[in-house]
Parts: structure tokens; C-alpha cells; sequence
């Protein structure tokens, strides 16, 4: 796909509102939009904290005092201990809660970035700048931060609401191939949360339409009460697989492989028909995302994973599609599991 098929620089090609009352926020997706950050910032911010990471190629001026702190690459570095040094570090800086803390690149930073910035001071305002297509369309939006514990992912963190999100597309043209196609498979989800044929679309049209579904179930559950649980569809299996391939798969390709499981599980409990799981494999294959789990990864190594998702309330509780489209289904059979995932490597 032609990641940088552009508008003008600098130019909002699309405005999408979080409106959650006075901490609405827009997110402005288009070519070159980080440089309108000055627009963004909270009047009373004498200093911006820059959080990013040495591979990251993405400047932000801020036109204030500005300095930037580095965190260390990987889910290794997204633990407590990174917030505690930023905290540390933006304290001996003197950054205070009239300031401003900037997340620039991909999830893992934003959530780092939104973490600390909630806790620091009590709480500082903080602005996404996403340069990954996954940070884009899902990790920067909405609000949700959060650290690894060992126990597992994202198993502590906070509900803290940027000020703004600037998905500038530029930022993408320097990710890896491998690491953009993995933003797809997140992408892949809202095809079936509402979003169509998102793959006849023009890149800055489907990242804000993904912005548009993902901003409405924020907008109707910030806390994930019900409707924002559907933005995990594919995550069950998707979970299971990057912890059982031990991140062999990213996380986009893991999620890509749990939609067409999903769908497998969908068909097997007879909420969808044939076509409808044709349909999950051409939205997969056409982004070319893996639909089979990794060779060696069994069954018996993924079923224990299903209940250890934080989202389970009861038995195994998974995202499945059927005539009303996605919904929450708790207690899936066994058996439909089971049958799926014959599917599914077949
Ligand atoms: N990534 C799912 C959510 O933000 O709720």
C-alpha cells in the first residue's frame, strides 16, 4: 500500500472529537500534523517532557522549554520501574502539573507516557503523537495507559485522557514493512466492529474511520463497562498466541490470526455462516496477515491462556460476531473451541 499518498503538509485532513465532556479531545489525522502541536498545548505549559525512544526519527517543537527522555525498546521496558525513572527524571528537571508531558511513537510509549503523566503531580496533561499505524488506530486513543507486571500485561495502569492525538501519516513512511503490516491486523478488527470494506480506502480515510469506531465506543463506555470490550475482538487467541509464541508473532499478526479464530469459533456455535468466515479470511489475506497460529503452538497450549484474559468475567468469554454483529459472548464451549482450532490449521 502507498503509505504516503498525501495532502498538503501540514494539513488536517481529518478532525475526529472525543467527547467526554471538559476533557474532550480531538484526534487530527493527515500529513504533517505533528507540527501543529503549538495548537494543542495547555496555555499554562511553560515545559514539555518528551517521551520517546532513540529509534523513533520523530521531532516535535514545541516552541517551549522542551527536553526529551528516552525509554528503552520493548515490552521488557514497559514495566514499573520506566515510570518510576520518568517520574524521577521529570522531577529533577522541575517539570510541574502546569506543564506538559508529550508521548511520541508507538504503544508502548504512549502507555508509558500516559502512565506517568497521570501519576506525576497527580496528574499532568499529556499529548500522543502515535507513529505506528497500531498507536494511530487503537493504543494512543481513549485514554488507557498502563505497565507489564509479571503476572501479566497491562495489569497496572490508569483511565488518563490525552489532551490531544496527532496522527501525523508522515511518521509511518520510516516504520519497518513487517511492523506496519502488523498495524493492519488491528486494523483488520473494525472491519467487522462497523467499519466495511476499510481496505478499498485511502490510508488517511480508514485510520480515521478506525478513529471514528474507536472514538465512539470511548465516547459510550470510557471505562469498559460492555462496548469497548468489542475493540478486543481477535484478542482472545491473539493474547494466547503472543504469550505461548513467546512474541515469536507481533502483536497485530497474533490479533489477525485471532479474528479468523474468532470467526472459526463464531461458525462452530452457528452464529455465522460460511461466507461470513470467507469473509474474515479475505479481509486477513488481503491485508497478507497470517491466518494459521505459529507451527509447534497446539491447542493445549492456547486453551489455558483463554481465562487468564483480564476482560473474562465468568468462564472463557470471547468477542464473536453473528447477526447483530460483534458481541460479548461469555461460557463458549469447549467443543466450539475446540472445532475451531481444527479449523483454523487446517
Ligand atoms: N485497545 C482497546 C481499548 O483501548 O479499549
Amino acid at each position: 500500500m502507498d503509505r504516503s499518498a498525501s495532502a498538503s503538509e501540514n494539513g488536517v485532513e481529518h478532525t475526529i472529537m472525543v467527547d467526554l465532556g471538559d476533557r474532550a479531545y480531538p484526534v487530527e489525522i493527515g500529513h504533517g500534523v505533528r507540527h501543529r502541536i503549538r495548537e494543542h498545548l495547555p496555555t499554562s505549559a511553560m515545559r514539555a517532557a518528551v517521551v520517546t525512544q532513540t529509534n523513533i526519527p520523530v521531532e516535535v517543537d514545541t516552541g517551549l522549554e522542551q527536553r526529551v527522555f528516552t525509554i528503552g525498546d520493548g515490552e521488557a521496558h514497559k514495566v514499573p520501574a520506566t515510570v518510576h525513572e520518568l517520574c524521577r527524571d521529570f522531577a529533577q528537571w522541575g517539570l510541574n502539573r502546569n506543564d506538559v508531558v508529550v508521548g511520541v511513537g508507538g504503544g508502548i510509549v504512549t502507555d508509558l507516557a500516559g502512565f506517568a503523566a497521570s501519576v506525576y503531580h497527580r496528574g499532568v496533561p499529556v499529548i500522543h503523537v502515535p507513529t505506528t499505524l497500531l498507536g494511530q488506530i487503537d493504543a494512543a486513543i481513549g485514554g488507557k495507559t498502563g505497565v507489564n507486571l509479571v503476572e501479566g500485561k497491562n495489569l497496572m495502569g490508569s483511565y488518563w485522557q490525552p489532551a490531544a492525538v496527532l496522527c501525523d501519516l508522515n511518521t509511518l513512511d520510516s516504520l519497518p514493512e513487517r511492523e506496519f503490516r502488523a498495524g493492519l491486523g488491528e486494523l483488520a478488527k473494525y472491519h467487522f466492529l462497523g467499519g466495511g470494506q476499510l481496505d478499498e480506502l485511502p490510508l488517511a480515510q480508514r485510520v480515521a474511520a478506525s478513529v471514528r469506531i474507536k472514538a465512539d465506543a470511548v465516547m459510550a463506555d470510557e471505562r469498559e463497562g460492555g462496548r469497548r470490550a468489542l475493540l478486543n475482538y481477535g484478542h482472545t487467541l491473539g493474547h494466547a498466541l503472543e504469550t505461548s509464541s513467546d512474541h515469536a508473532l507481533l502483536h497485530g499478526e497474533a490479533v489477525a490470526v485471532g479474528i479468523v479464530y474468532a470467526a472459526e469459533v463464531a461458525a462452530a456455535m452457528g452464529r455465522i455462516d460460511a461466507d461470513r468466515v470467507a469473509e474474515h479470511r479475505r479481509v486477513i489475506g488481503a491485508y497478507d496477515l497470517p491466518m494459521r497460529p505459529p507451527p509447534g503452538i497446539d491447542f493445549g497450549d492456547v486453551r489455558p491462556l483463554f481465562g487468564r484474559d483480564k476482560k473474562a468475567l465468568t468462564g472463557v468469554t470471547f468477542i464473536l460476531d453473528g447477526d447483530a454483529g460483534c458481541e460479548i459472548v461469555d461460557d463458549v464451549p469447549d467443543e466450539a473451541l475446540e472445532a475451531a482450532w481444527a479449523a483454523l490449521c487446517r
